[in-house]
């Protein structure tokens, strides 16, 4: 089925979005963006998805994106134009479409290119989360400000490949031997003692909304800080967080069990609780 998107104040049907090739967001990945989840036809931690995106924008100094109030009428729109329940709400946001290439930034004035689209997909019910993932690790070699959610998306593109060539769902990043986070989702773990450890918000990762979210949930003992990858190899579980698969298990660590090698019972709790919040707050 068409999908009806929007694209700089218009609803189009996807077949005929065009963008310019001097747009910023093609020739320098000059951009940022957000994934926000629908339960229900409705938005998941919409509030944390809009000052998040704000703070992106402001930190590389876009201007002129919509606000608050203008974003929440764009994803309504679009839920009720798509006839679709479950699944991602798509924004980016770039710095606009000057008449040449060139690296210094077009005038403040100049519009941004808005976009936004809907991903029709299985969350709650998703098969995943009952295997659970299996990750190995790999070097994090993006930039330095992986907090910023910008379209720089190759590096965790190739990763994710990479990790999927070797038999792996995913990729685990690490820096000097210390797990980061994963290719488009924050890492976490549950040692043999019961204490969640999970990466504290600088700018080596993305601060998460589902893991803001999550946290708050938690019932053992949490550990802001850095955890090492044989940390993370031997430990009773873990799981991810994101937008797109809220809280999943991970039960493969480089080719390591992860307790049973089956979805930890902290971690089945820990995204019981979340799906709940997520569908008793959305708006
Ligand atoms: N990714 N870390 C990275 C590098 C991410 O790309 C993401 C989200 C997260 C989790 O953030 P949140 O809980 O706010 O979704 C952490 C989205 C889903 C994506 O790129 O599709």
């Amino acid at each position: 089925m068409t999908r009806i998107i929007y694209l700089n104040g218009q609803y189009i049907p996807e077949t005929e979005g065009k963008v310019s090739v001097f747009d910023r967001g093609f020739l320098f990945s000059d951009s940022v963006y957000e994934v926000v989840s629908v339960l229900d036809r409705k938005l998941v931690d919409f509030e944390g998805h809009v000052q998040r995106l704000a703070r992106s924008l402001s930190e590389i100094g876009i201007e002129g994106a919509p606000d608050a109030h203008a974003w929440l009428g764009i994803c309504r729109e679009l839920v009720s134009r798509n006839a679709f329940e479950e699944g991602m709400i798509y924004w980016q946001v770039t710095r606009g479409t000057p008449d040449d290439r060139d690296f210094v930034f077009p005038p403040t004035d100049m519009p941004p290119t808005v976009l936004a689209f809907t991903q029709s997909r299985t969350l709650v019910n998703n098969p995943v989360a009952e295997r659970g993932l299996s990750v190995v690790t790999v070097p994090d070699l993006r930039w330095g400000r992986a907090d910023i959610k910008t379209t720089q998306l190759l590096y965790a593109s190739l990763m994710k490949n990479a990790a999927i060539g070797q038999g792996a769902d995913d990729a685990w990043m690490e820096r000097d031997g210390w797990i980061t986070e994963g290719s488009a989702q924050n890492a976490h773990i549950i040692n043999r003692d019961g204490v969640l450890i999970t990466h504290p918000l600088n700018r080596e990762i993305l601060h998460g909304i589902t893991r803001a979210a999550v946290l708050p949930l938690v019932v053992q003992r949490i550990e802001e800080r850095p955890f090492s990858v044989s940390e993370a190899e031997q430990a009773a579980e873990a799981f991810v967080s994101s937008a797109s698969g809220f809280v999943m298990p991970v039960v493969r660590i480089n080719g390591y069990a992860i307790g049973d090698g089956k979805p930890g019972s902290a971690t089945v709790q820990l995204r019981n609780a979340y799906i709940e919040w997520a569908r008793r707050t959305a708006k």
